[in-house]
């Protein structure tokens, strides 16, 4: 395997959006950030200076990083924050991923603006497993906020509400030319006629799912999260906020056919529940032929772009995932399980704090678990190194494997019985445990539920089925595909329902495992695994680089 090094400079960057410019955090001054370019089997080497003003850490979503968790990224979990001024090394081995990934800042709110594609390509000599595309794209969507985000997040944190909205959904960036001074910056994509081309979209926001559609055109979807699948074709995606789908588009259409040379490519939110304030914007781009007469009209819109509150629409979508299972591209669904977890996932309260009131139901501080626990990680040291080096009361290892509560996965209980308690609570599993974890949807409170894209570090894991209602243990297993089911890092649970993931746990380390939409994260949606291998931490991982950033 080859290394290949990059230079990412985190520094303030002035970028200008939706008439307001404004300082931004950034990658080498780019928005989104540069794209990582690998091979399947490559190792990519990240040197990363922090010459911005906070502290950062960045996460390389997706990536299993087999027994090396130092250089994961979480802050709090697998690492100390790199300080302003200082700097620090990724290592990062691409070994079983194909497609796309992305790479993301893991601190904060900090992944708003610093974040950027990963491309992965197949092994020199070994081909995709569909025809080769003229070229490839990657298509970011993402959210622009007119207000800073380091300072939306400390002000939730006061007043326990749940956070402004973002400004405008984006694509590459860009909101389109459907919103104010975003006409010049519009994301252009220039294709000639009867070529194929690979979308390599990206969920990169932190608030919402994602419709994405590109008008006149369907799509045929290939991959999701770095493993490939059964081709299918649709008129239009839903992408969880976390995930990444490899697409194939046919640049098949009239050049001009419709009066004009462009089609519109447009993303809008999926939206569960709409008692949660969202960012009602739809994100444009342009899909122009090169080989078109310029026109004046303008580019048609995706007449097939789902409305906001299509549930159904996203459901039908996400059940046609099947992974591609052939003999160059096999699965391995483990047939039985050693453990099964039930992890009710819940939007609750915490009280506000002493003599104050907060934005929160009830007057109460929003707050978000797993099982009713809340994480809160350590902030002396991280969670890697207090294993590592038996560090006592950073973390408990008892993170229950059953709700502890009686819930209501539609109704929601009264605001008294919608409180948690916090912990930094973790769950040990022995290498090579095959674990279930059954996602349980909740409506704690009486909001009714919405749909929580749920990601676990260092694993993909097979999505061996899904369901209204609440799980039955007895009844529900039988309905699972263990044939060829999907192989992703991140699920969407089903508002009002579960879903099932399997993975044997063969990758030692430390392992967060989160909702990815930011505020959950931070409000508690959390746990982490410690895989053990044998007795001593060290001999169970690669060696704890010396240059890790001190808390
Ligand atoms: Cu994409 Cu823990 O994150
Ligand atoms: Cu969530």
């Amino acid at each position: 395997s080859r290394a290949n090094h990059y230079d990412f400079f985190i520094k303030e960057t002035k970028v200008t959006r939706l008439c307001h410019e404004k300082t931004i955090l950034t990658v080498n001054g780019q928005f989104p950030g540069p794209t990582i370019y690998a091979r399947r089997g490559d190792a990519v080497v990240v040197n990363v200076y922090n010459q911005g003003n906070k502290n950062i850490t960045l996460h390389w979503h997706g990536v299993d990083q087999p027994r090396n968790p130092w250089s994961d990224g979480p802050e709090f979990i697998t690492q100390c924050p790199i300080q302003p001024g200082a700097s620090f090394t990724y290592r990062i081995l691409f070994s079983e991923e194909e497609g796309t990934l992305w790479w993301h800042a893991h601190s904060d709110f900090d992944r708003a603006t610093v974040h950027g594609a990963i491309v992965i390509h197949p092994k020199r000599g070994s081909a995709y497993p569909y025809p080769k595309p003229h070229k490839e794209m990657p298509i970011i969507l993402g959210e622009w906020w007119n207000g800073d985000v380091q300072q939306l997040l400390e002000e939730s944190k006061h007043t326990g509400g749940d956070g402004n909205v973002s400004d405008a959904n984006t694509i590459n960036g860009q909101p389109g030319d459907q919103l104010p001074c975003s006409k010049n910056g519009t994301f252009r994509m220039l294709v000639e006629h009867g070529k194929t081309y690979l979308l390599r979209i990206i969920n990169a926001g932190l608030s919402n799912d994602m419709f994405f559609a590109v008008a006149g055109h369907r799509l045929t979807v290939v991959g999701i999260d770095g493993h490939y699948l059964k081709p299918f074709t649709v008129e239009s995606i839903m992408i969880s906020s976390g995930q990444t789908m490899d697409v194939l588009l046919e640049a098949d259409r009239p050049a001009n056919g419709s009066g004009n040379s462009g089609y519109y490519m447009a993303a809008r939110p999926l939206v569960t529940n709409k008692v949660i304030r969202f960012d009602n914007t739809t994100a444009t781009a342009i899909l122009e032929y090169t080989d078109a007469p310029p026109s004046a009209g303008s580019p048609d819109f995706p007449a097939n772009l789902p409305a906001v509150d299509d549930v159904a629409a996203a459901t039908a979508y996400t059940s046609q995932l099947r992974s591609l299972a052939t003999r160059e591209h096999p699965v391995d669904v483990p047939a039985h399980v050693d453990e099964r977890m039930v992890v009710a996932v819940a939007i609750n309260v915490l009280p506000c704090g002493p003599n104050k009131t907060c934005e929160g139901p009830g007057g109460n501080r929003f707050s978000a678990s797993l099982n009713n626990v809340s994480f809160v990680a350590p902030s002396s040291v991280d969670v890697l190194d207090a294993y590592y080096y038996s560090i006592r009361g950073a973390y408990e290892p008892d993170f229950p494997n059953k709700p502890s509560f009686v819930f209501n996965f539609t109704e929601g209980l009264p605001l008294e019985q919608s409180f948690t308690t916090k912990g930094a609570s973790v769950k040990v599993v022995e290498y090579g445990t095959v674990v279930e974890v059954v996602f349980q949807n909740t409506a704690i409170l009486r909001l009714g539920s919405e749909s929580h894209p749920m990601h676990l570090h260092g694993y993909s894991f097979y999505v061996v089925g899904t369901g209204s209602g609440n799980f039955d243990k007895d009844e529900d297993p039988a309905t699972y595909n263990l044939v060829n089911p999907p192989y992703q890092n991140t699920v969407s649970v089903p508002k009002d329902g579960w879903v099932a993931i399997r993975f044997r746990a063969a990758n030692p380390g430390v392992w967060f495992m989160h909702c990815h939409f930011d505020r959950h994260t931070v409000w508690g949606m959390d746990t982490v695994f410690i895989v053990k291998d044998g007795k001593t931490p060290k001999t169970q991982m690669m060696p704890r680089p010396p240059t890790m950033p001190k808390c």
